[in-house]
């Protein structure tokens, strides 16, 4: 190919090429690098260095590692603008001392790259949206559930169990028993009475179907939650604070519902901090939320448990129940709320509670 012949081919190429020669000054180029950089006239870039149209480019000892595979470089256009472009860089074959970029605009893909990112990390928090309320909605199914096992178990048991109340008292009351027989009907009662607070802890745990809401200060709730605990918290000397907003704390709750639920949170605080520590209540506004924290300073919550605490019957005490947070969960939900749990071994544990104002 001759001279003429080369320019004539390289006008007609759609991608950007430009020769360079060996002082880096720009020896030749064509119609689509002016196209692409904005420029009128070739001579506008004839015989410049090429380090003004390229960013950050040397020519330096580029020669001896030709040919290269391809390479993002960044052009700077007319006005100084970055332009990405991906480039072919070999010798050219008419004048073998130049060295020949062939550049193809990649600043749309570049863009759609940065849009697929975006789009992807969208997904990635929809997906996490999505599965948060998934377990919401497993948890709640599960809770509703039990709640039904719950109701219909709890009425089949409380009939036969009234009758053998009954009879232990008739028993009792004829003198019929002697000395002996005494330890066991004590033991008979004993039992008795842990199977009726199972069997209303199990009734509390079917979410209440209907609420009957009032005005009510919530302050006021926990307060008397506290005040109904106070030998035990003075007995393992708990340290209690309240740190409560200012702000106006009268929210429409079911109150009998809702004093339940936090002396669930304030009775497994207590029970974490059987040789003393700290108890404190803080409140706040949240948007359109009251948030309720529950801290303790005890013996806080395994990491691997963490999911399982709001589930029925899950409980790591001897004798525990495994029902006081299920039913608080099922109380706040009922009420537009939620409750969400920070805790760490050894560190403690916060129950953070918002309700609807
Ligand atoms: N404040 C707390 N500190 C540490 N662990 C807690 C706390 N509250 C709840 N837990 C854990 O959650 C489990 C379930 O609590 P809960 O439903 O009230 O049942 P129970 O008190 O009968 O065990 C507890 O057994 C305990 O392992
Ligand atoms: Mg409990």
């Amino acid at each position: 190919m001759d001279p003429d012949q080369e320019k004539n081919f390289l006008d007609s190429v759609v991608d950007g090429v430009i020769a360079v020669d060996k002082e880096g000054r720009i020896r030749e180029i064509n119609q689509a690098t002016l196209d692409l950089l904005g420029y009128k006239k070739k001579e506008d870039l004839l015989m410049l260095p090429f380090e003004e149209i390229c960013k950050n480019f040397s020519l330096k000892g580029l020669r001896d590692k030709i040919p290269l595979a391809e390479q993002g470089l960044m052009y700077l256009n007319k006005d100084g603008k970055e332009i990405p472009v991906s480039v072919n860089i070999s010798s050219r074959v008419s004048y073998p001392d130049d060295t020949i970029f062939m550049a193809r605009d990649i600043s749309k893909i570049k863009e759609l790259i940065g849009e697929l990112t975006c789009s992807q990390a969208e997904l990635k928090t929809s997906y996490t949206e999505l599965k948060v309320s998934k377990d919401e909605l497993v948890r709640s199914e599960k809770l509703a559930y039990t709640g039904r096992i719950a109701a219909s178990i709890a009425h089949e048991i409380r009939n036969p169990l009234t009758n053998v109340s009954m009879s232990i008292q008739q028993l009792k009351r004829g003198n019929r028993i002697k000395q002996e027989g005494f330890k066991h009907v004590e033991i008979v009662e004993r039992n008795i009475e842990r199977i009726n607070y199972l069997i209303t802890e199990l009734l509390n745990c079917a979410r209440p179907t209907k609420l009957n809401f009032q005005p009510y200060d919530i302050h006021t709730v926990i307060k008397d939650v506290l005040e109904s605990n106070k030998a035990k918290i003075s007995l393992q000397r708990i340290k209690v604070t309240e740190d409560f907003t200012s702000n106006p704390s009268t929210l429409r709750i079911d109150k009998e519902q809702i004093e339940r639920a936090f002396l669930n949170l304030i009775i497994n605080a207590i029970e974490t901090m059987p040789r003393g520590g700290n108890l404190t209540i803080t409140t706040e506004l949240n948007g359109n939320f009251f948030l309720a924290k529950i801290h303790d300073t005890g013996r806080g919550i395994h990491e691997k448990d963490i999911i399982k605490i709001f589930d029925p019957f899950f409980s790591t005490k001897s004798g525990g129940v495994g029902l006081g947070l299920t039913i608080c969960y099922g109380i706040i939900v009922s009420h537009g709320g939620t409750i969400e749990v920070e805790s760490k071994s050894r560190k403690g544990s916060t129950f953070i509670v918002s309700l609807p104002r």
